[in-house]
């Protein structure tokens, strides 16, 4: 067991099951001596939140204001004082996920920015009042946000709202020492993942075409997101870091 993370109360939002990149972050914060808070979206998600041995989980829908601000008061009820905060959070209506992204309804276009880009603003503002001590908040996004991946569609055009939603936090939150940074992961078999029509091809094409020529692992997300809540990054904010293989910097 190591100590990066002893003593700090972590909130992880968006553990659905084992394969969960939530999940995996979470146990590389546990490895490191981190309090775990966990928060499932409703009572389908939480028998796979209750096996991860948190020191506490609630439920919150993101979509909900209410749920939100529950979130947080019961958290500084309980603990005082939060330390870091993990989002793992991203949804789009499955129809806009297999049909053209030209047919992307009005209605399935604002859903995937609420749940996937604005919950990360009311996060952050529900987290930095009981972030006292300063701390590190982070994201997860894909790199269909810069390239067009086929079938990302809708959830692209969401990540860029949320990547430039973590360089406007980290300008908002800098002054209180918090820090806002998004991991930008390569293709990973989730539930969520298998919702995007040409996953298959994104998983296979990786492993060819990266200079290290591997998928990236549970771990690999798990090391990143332990740099990025620990002290060891302390100077880095409003970053979007690669865990891809280096796949994103290739031409051809
Ligand atoms: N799997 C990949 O290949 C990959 C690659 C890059 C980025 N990501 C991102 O990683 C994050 C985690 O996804 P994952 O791949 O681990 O899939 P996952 O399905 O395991 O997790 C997605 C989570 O979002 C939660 N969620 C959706 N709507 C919600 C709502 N209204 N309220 C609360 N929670 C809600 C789900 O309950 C689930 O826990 C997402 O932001 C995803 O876009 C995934």
């Amino acid at each position: 067991m190591g100590t990066l993370l002893s003593n700090k109360n972590i909130l992880v939002m968006g553990v659905r099951n084992k394969w969960s990149i939530a999940w995996g972050i979470v146990k590389a914060a546990q490895n490191e001596g981190a309090n775990i808070i966990i928060t499932y979206q409703s009572e389908r998600e939480k028998p796979g939140a209750e096996q991860l041995g948190a020191d506490s989980i609630f439920q919150c829908d993101i979509s909900s204001d209410e749920d939100i601000n529950n979130l947080f008061a019961s958290i500084k009820e309980k603990y005082g004082v939060l330390h870091g905060v993990v989002h793992c959070i991203a949804h789009a209506n499955t129809e806009d996920l297999q049909n053209d992204f030209v047919y992307t309804s009005r209605e399935g276009f604002a859903h995937a920015l609420d749940i996937s880009a604005y919950s990360l603003v009311a996060v952050c503002r529900g987290a930095k009042d009981i972030m006292t001590e300063g701390g590190s908040i982070i994201t997860l996004t894909y790199m269909g946000s810069e390239k067009v991946i086929p079938g990302y569609n809708i959830m692209g055009v969401a990540k860029a709202a949320l990547e430039t939603s973590v360089r406007y936090l980290a300008y908002d939150l800098g002054s209180g020492n918090i820090r806002v940074n998004a991991i930008s992961a390569g293709p990973i078999k989730t539930l969520s993942a298998k919702g995007v029509k040409n996953f298959g091809t994104i998983l296979d094409t990786l492993p060819e075409k990266a200079p290290l020529k591997r998928n990236i692992t549970q771990e690999d997300l798990g090391n990143t997101a332990l740099y990025l809540l620990s002290d060891l990054s302390s100077g880095v904010t409003g970053e979007v870091i690669h865990v891809d293989s280096g796949y994103n910097i290739m031409g051809l």
